[in-house]
């Protein structure tokens, strides 16, 4: 047969700067100009975070002469769904937004990671801007261009990736948010620490200015945590290695979530995750002793939970790690660190390991309560 080659080498520069500090909102306009120019805006948010804070972005945006219109769809994970993003797409459709037209993504991480991947697929993609307002979406999901939904097989299961144009992270906006979701943030913090930087963790593990919303603190913790994750995605943005540790805690996390039907918070799984996986480190000889207990009491500081909770039973969590993105041919793979900073590859030289049947089934029983 005639075999016709189709040579396309992807040239995009997918480059993006992330704004952090206090009071960054305010140079949002300016940075939409240059960074997202488009005929109009469909600015996308939950209804909790609308009426905090959206007439203000919207008022920004009126007062600076871009056009744009307020989307919103009820708060919550369990509507990070096929659904919701079907209503959106429709609403932009119904709205006439054109190609030239692009996305703000106001919100924590629900709002990102929908109103990304809305972008993403919104006439096969338009550009977009996040523009976070829960810690953990400032610490975590708005860098990095993962986009998506959670599905009944699992979490994160549909999605693509697309890079936004310009990140804005405003400090000053988690005054309003609740104490539980300052602690789910923190939990990606302390993450950010035990894959990189042990120095870090040294300060996640005096918390209480930051559990007292410290908003300058908050704002260092932020800026940190962004430099991290911003150094990783840029060295593997499709995840085909080191990327893979950004995972740590989240195999056993979105197990939890989905296996609960989202009772807990994103942050509250992957606490719960990174205390089952670096036991099971420990126990399959991968990190060094004490590395479980010294992220356990950084985690219990933070105000959050260390235990599976009592309902959801181990052989359900197993089952639910089969859809995880890491399995291959059925074995559960994970990022497992060395020692708190330092995460470890397997033999091959893989950022994941084959997490032992036994061992985890182990890990999974004895942390519990
Ligand atoms: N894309 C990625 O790389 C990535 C990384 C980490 C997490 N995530 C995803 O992020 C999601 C979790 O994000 P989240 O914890 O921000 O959840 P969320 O978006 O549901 O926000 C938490 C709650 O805080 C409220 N809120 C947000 N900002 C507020 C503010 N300034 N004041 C008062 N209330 C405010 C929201 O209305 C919501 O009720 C999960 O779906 C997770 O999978 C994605
Ligand atoms: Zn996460």
């Amino acid at each position: 047969v005639p075999t016709i080659p189709v040579p396309i080498r992807a040239t995009r520069d997918a480059s993006y700067d992330v704004h952090v500090g206090r009071g960054a909102l305010a140079g949002l306009p300016a940075i939409l100009r240059s960074a997202c120019p488009a005929n109009r805006y469909a600015v996308i948010a939950d209804h909790h975070v609308a009426e905090l804070h959206g007439e203000r972005l919207m008022g920004l945006l009126s007062d600076a002469g871009l056009p744009a219109h307020l989307v919103t769809f009820p708060a919550g994970e369990w509507n990070k769904s096929r659904e919701q993003w079907a209503t959106l797409t429709d609403e932009l459709l119904r709205a006439r937004l054109g190609r030239d037209g692009a996305v703000i993504a106001f919100g924590g991480g629900v709002a990102g990671d929908l109103a990304g991947f809305v972008a993403a697929t919104y006439l096969r993609g338009i550009p977009y801007v996040q523009v976070p307002t829960s810690l953990l979406a400032m610490i975590d999901s708005s860098v990095g261009g993962k986009t998506g939904v959670d599905v009944p097989a699992g979490k994160n299961l549909v999605g693509a990736f697309h890079q936004p144009c310009a990140v804005v992270a405003d400090v000053d906006l988690l005054a309003t948010l609740a104490r539980v979701h300052v602690a789910a943030g923190l939990a990606e913090a302390v993450k950010h620490g035990v894959i990189r930087d042990a120095a870090y963790l040294t300060i996640l593990e005096e918390p209480r200015p930051l559990l007292a919303k410290d908003l300058d603190r908050l704002e260092a913790v932020v800026a940190r945590s962004v430099a991290i994750k911003a150094e990783i995605v840029a060295a593997d943005e499709r995840e085909a290695g080191v990327r893979a540790i950004l995972n740590f805690g989240h195999t056993v996390a979105h197990a939890i979530e989905a296996r609960s039907g989202y009772a807990l918070l994103h942050g509250e799984a992957v606490a719960i995750g990174m205390a089952v996986e670096s036991a099971l480190a420990e126990s399959a000889g991968i990190a060094a002793a004490g590395t479980h207990a010294r992220i356990v009491t950084a985690l219990e500081r933070c105000a959050l939970p260390v235990r599976v909770p009592e309902d959801l039973a181990t052989d359900a969590l197993l089952d639910a790690m089969q859809t995880d993105k890491k399995t291959r041919q059925e074995v559960v793979r994970m990022a497992l660190p060395a020692c708190c900073g330092t995460m470890a590859r397997d033999a091959a030289g893989a950022w994941t390991h084959a997490a032992d049947g036994a061992l985890l089934r182990e890990a999974l029983d004895s942390n519990r309560g």
